[in-house]
Order: structure tokens, then sequence, then C-alpha cells
């Protein structure tokens, strides 16, 4: 069964096809980062407006690249939440006039669905997928949250404990804003921590409160905000980049420790990276260091599995509708996700 997924949630176009076992035939993703780094962050109405001008090139491209005409496609999945309004209304309409066209079924796909089973993808870099049931931190630019995962559909999927506040990659991108170091901020803020000294502005892991599987990132936001305006012009690029490294510590600290817990928590054996943030040095090797530990199985999958992409949408909606399923055409825009809140006393998330 090939599927056309397209995802324009946030700041990319993009379109790929892929089948029920998770072949990558095509993926394609036109990033519109240049286009929003002059404000240090994504911009609604811009976004919208250039996923207006990209979806059918984009389509067309991933058709292209999988040798496929629409008429091979055996169906169309488009994210319909959750996401920025806008942006979303773009790729689900013209995924659902796709679909009409030629008569295909379609299926709108929560897009934390897409991340969460990113790591079933076969790509040429990618680990062995994993085994249900699994824990998953999903950590990109607009979430944070810890799930368990008992199989593809959203009703086997529970959230944990989520942010409070900003999500990570939101975090390291307002530092980075802070710090003068451009968009998108956690490759870079990544790049100086590795070389500076965590321990000189020492900062605890926030939420590190035994049984709660909730984060918060505004507060480390906000400290660093603190030191910026304290040092003035005088900072330098070591100063800079121990602040990177104490705030890399501290995030990273947060997000391993509550996604081991919650591994063992649910009794599982394997934890699966998911989202922009995966593609953290310093995650990455903590999380592998923690897991050891911990008796876990670490799936890390490959960046471009990791970050937003249609193949992961396509993927998502295939396993669906090979099972049958289907969505309606007036399949609505949700700016939230609908995926179940597990609510566990003295922790996890709010209902
Ligand atoms: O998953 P993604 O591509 O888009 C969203 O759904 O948000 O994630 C983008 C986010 C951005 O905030 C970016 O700063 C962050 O992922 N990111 C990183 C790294 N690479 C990308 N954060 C920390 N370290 C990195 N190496
Ligand atoms: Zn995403």
């Amino acid at each position: 069964m090939r599927v056309l997924g397209i995802e324009s949630s946030c700041d990319e176009t993009a379109a790929a096809v892929v089948d029920e076992h998770g072949n990558v035939l095509s993926d394609v993703v036109r990033s519109q980062i240049a286009l929003h780094a002059p404000y240090g962050g994504v911009v609604p109405e811009l976004a919208s407006r250039d996923h207006m001008r990209a979806a059918v090139p984009v389509i067309r491209e991933a058709l292209a690249q999988a040798s496929l005409e629409v008429g091979d496609l055996d169906g169309v999945a488009a994210t319909a939440r959750p996401g920025l309004a806008g942006a979303l209304l773009v790729g689900l309409q013209v995924g659902k006039g796709l679909a009409w066209s030629r008569d295909l079924p379609f299926v709108a796909v929560d897009h934390l669905v897409g991340h969460l089973l990113a790591a079933f993808l076969r790509r040429p870099d990618a680990p062995e997928p994993p085994a249900y049931p699994f824990v998953a931190l999903l950590a990109s630019g607009g979430h944070t949250a810890l799930y368990r995962v008992d199989g593809h559909r959203p009703s086997e999927i529970r959230e944990l404990g989520a942010t409070r506040d900003d999500a990570a990659g939101e975090a390291y991108d307002k530092v980075a804003k802070l710090l003068g170091l451009g968009y998108p901020g956690g490759p870079v803020v990544d790049r100086l921590a590795a070389t500076g000294d965590p321990a000189r502005f020492p900062l605890p892991p926030p939420m590190a409160r035994r049984d709660s599987l909730e984060f918060s990132f505004s507060g480390l936001k906000s400290v660093v905000a603190r030191r910026v305006a304290e040092q003035g012009a005088s900072r330098d690029a070591t100063w800079v980049a121990d602040v990177c490294a104490a705030f890399q510590s501290a995030v990273v600290g947060s997000l391993v420790g509550k996604a081991v817990r919650a591994a063992g928590q649910e009794g599982v054996d394997t934890l699966v990276l998911a989202g922009g943030v995966a593609a953290n040095r310093g995650l990455r090797a903590r999380a592998g260091e923690a897991c050891a530990k911990a008796g876990l199985r670490l799936v890390v999958p490959p960046f471009a599995s990791c970050t937003d992409n249609a193949a992961m949408i396509a993927y998502a909606g295939a396993l669906r509708l090979a099972a049958g399923e289907r969505d309606g055409l007036d399949a609505p825009v949700v700016t939230r996700t609908v995926l179940p809140r597990v609510t566990r006393k003295g922790g996890g998330a709010r209902v």
C-alpha cells in the first residue's frame, strides 16, 4: 500500500510516499527556517502563506522521487493536529482535495502519533525498530512529553507527563536568542555546550521531584536572561559556552532522568527518542549512559526521522488505511493533540 503523507503543521512543508511496512519510497522536506530566522521564531501568518506556495511543488517532487503518478497511490494521509491552525489547513486541504479528485481513501493524522511512530521508518541508517510496548520521549520545538506506546492507534498511546510551559526545543531557541546565537538555537547551543564548563554556573535539572513526570523549562530560560543582563557587554566566548553547557546539562538531566523513570514506572524495556531535540549530542550521550545503567534498550532514529517530516505522517496513515480505517473529507483541523493523558497520584499530567 503506497500512501502519500503531507505535513504542514509548523514551519516545514513536507510530502513523502511510504508503505505500511515503513519503507520510505520518497521523503521531501522544505524548511522555512530562512523565512522565520530574522524574527527569532516561527511567524504563523508567514508560515501559512509559504505552505500555500510550496505544497503542490513538494508533493510533485515526492511523487517524482518515488517514480509514481497520483493514480498509483493507494491513499492520502495529512496532518490535522496539533499545530498552527492556518498552517495545518493548507496541507490538510490539499490532501483532501487530492483524495477527492482521485477517489482515494483519506486519513487525518495526529502529528504527535507520527513522531512517536517515526522509529519504525525503514531508512538506510535506521536502527532496528522498537517492539511494543515502549516509552517515548518526544522533545521538539513545539512539544515535550513522555508517552507509553502500546500500538500505533491513538487509543493505544498515553501521555504520561508533559511540559508545564516551554517545550525543550523552544527553550533552546529562546536561550540562543538571549545569547545572540541565531535561530534555530538547538544545534548551536549543543555545539557550544560541548566546549563549555557546566560547573561554572551550576543549574539544577528542573522539576526533579521523585514522582513527577512533568517538565518545566521556562525557569531555566529566566535564569539565563538574568545572567545575560548581569554580565552585560563583558561576556566573551568562554562565558557563552559555559552558560550553554550549564543550560544543556540541566535540560538533558531533566529529560533523561524523567524518561528513564517513566520506563521504570511503566515496566517497559525500551526507550525511544523522538523530535528535533533528539539530535542533541548531550541528550544522546546521557540517554545512552542512563539506559545502559537501567538495563533499557535505547532507540534513537536517524535525524531525518526525528525532525518534522511527512514520512512519519504517511506511515501512521498507512497503518490505519491498511486496517481499513478512513476519515471523512470533513475532518477538522484541531490545534491541540487529542491523545489521552494518564492521571497519576502525585505526578503525571493533569487531565
Ligand atoms: O521536531 P522539530 O524539527 O520541529 C518541531 O516540531 O518543533 O524540532 C525543532 C526543534 C527546534 O527548537 C531546534 O532548536 C531543536 O529542535 N533542535 C535541537 C537540536 N537540533 C534541533 N535542540 C537541541 N539540540 C540540538 N542538536
Ligand atoms: Zn514536530
